[in-house]
């Protein structure tokens, strides 16, 4: 048993920071002492953790002092600002913002895939988008077991991978809809409410969104395939929590429906459910509050030599953010000093 670990929480108050705050608990994660950071706005606030309140802080410089691991689930602006600063004061930074992802002397890990890249990390790991971590895990698997020529993703992500205005948001238009009352659109560009909207982050030039390019510069990262042909759409849905993606690959060689199943289903964090005659498929729904990447409606792709289909879903807010980062953090206790 190694010692208990000094933890602070930057975001704690966040629709991430708040579940991290329970994956630790539940997994009872060895902390000696945390602390709970945010913004500073407003007034005196608490999060509950193991049966306590704690109060919420500032983030700040001092704030980060003496803490062992930090788990970031700030914005990338606040996140550059402050993970060097945790850095720098001697502790760990898991960061689950944008921030860092790509840069070459920061580890970018998803802990079933590739534990192995967080040797020799600086103070700084990065916790990948949420999409991303999903597909990385099934992704792994086909590569290992068939070889992987050409990845195409499209996604139907919730607005809890927004934060807890976006919640707010679809929870107001969906009544306001209902009740015949005008809609209010802050968050999103426009109506989230049963409508779904084929951009999340900013365009570029070419016309792709961030989160799509950055599904394909992570995933290259994490698979360590940086010439991975890969082709994303991302589309926010009007659901509360979980991605679905249907993930399209090309293989090197035939793995079969059947042969896919069994090793999708002995891969560690993967759950297969797939007996759609008998309506066995995973939703959005099934997977909230789950800590596995489901996947369903496996099936051939005849277009090409070795194609096949999937359907993964996962819960954002646990696989997709918390819960990959305080696996990160299991991974990192076992090499703190005792
Ligand atoms: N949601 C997801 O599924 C998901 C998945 C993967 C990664 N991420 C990333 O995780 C991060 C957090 O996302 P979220 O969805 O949890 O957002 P959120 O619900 O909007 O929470 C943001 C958190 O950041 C804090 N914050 C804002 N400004 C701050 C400042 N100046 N100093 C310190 N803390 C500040 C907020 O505190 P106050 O309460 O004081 O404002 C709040 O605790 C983002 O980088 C996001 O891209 C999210």
């Amino acid at each position: 048993m190694k010692r208990r670990v000094r933890v602070g929480v930057a975001g704690a108050t966040g629709a991430v920071g708040l579940e991290m705050l329970r994956v630790l608990e539940e997994r009872s994660f060895p902390v000696e002492e945390l602390t709970a950071m945010a913004s500073g706005r407003g007034e005196d606030r608490s999060v509950e953790f193991a049966g306590a309140d704690v109060r919420v802080v500032p983030l700040t410089e001092e704030s980060l002092a003496g803490l062992d691991i930090v788990l970031f689930a700030t914005g990338a602006s606040v996140s550059r600002e402050f993970v060097p600063a945790a850095a720098a004061a001697g502790a760990v930074a898991i960061d689950n913002s944008r921030a860092f992802r790509m840069d070459t002397d920061v580890p970018l890990i998803v802990p079933e895939v590739n534990p192995q890249a967080m040797v020799g990390h600086g103070g700084v790991i990065a916790n990948p988008n949420c999409s991303t971590i999903q597909i990385a895990l099934p992704l792994e698997v086909v590569r290992r077991e068939a070889g992987l020529v050409r990845v195409v993703a499209s996604t139907y992500q919730s607005v809890s991978g927004t934060g807890l205005a976006a919640i707010e948001e679809l929870a107001d238009q969906s009544r306001a809809v209902l009740d015949g009352e005008p809609v209010v659109s802050e968050v999103y560009p426009t109506q989230i409410a049963f409508n779904c909207l084929p951009h999340i982050d900013d365009f570029d030039e070419e016309g792709h969104t961030r989160e799509e390019r950055k599904m394909i510069d992570e995933t290259r990262k994490i698979l360590e395939m940086p010439g991975l042909g890969m082709a994303v759409t991302c589309v926010r849905v009007p659901v509360f929590r979980s991605h679905a993606v249907t993930l399209n690959v090309e293989m090197e060689h035939p793995l079969d429906p059947a042969e896919a199943r069994a090793v999708l289903s002995a891969a560690p964090g993967i759950r297969v459910l797939d007996d759609p005659e008998s309506v066995a498929y995973p939703t959005q729904v099934d997977a909230g509050g789950t800590d596995d990447v489901w996947v369903g409606r496996i099936r051939r792709d005849e277009s090409v030599r070795n194609g096949l289909w999937m359907w993964v879903v996962a819960d954002n807010l646990r696989k997709g953010a918390a819960l990959n980062a305080v696996q990160i953090a299991e991974l990192l206790i076992n090499e703190l000093p005792d």
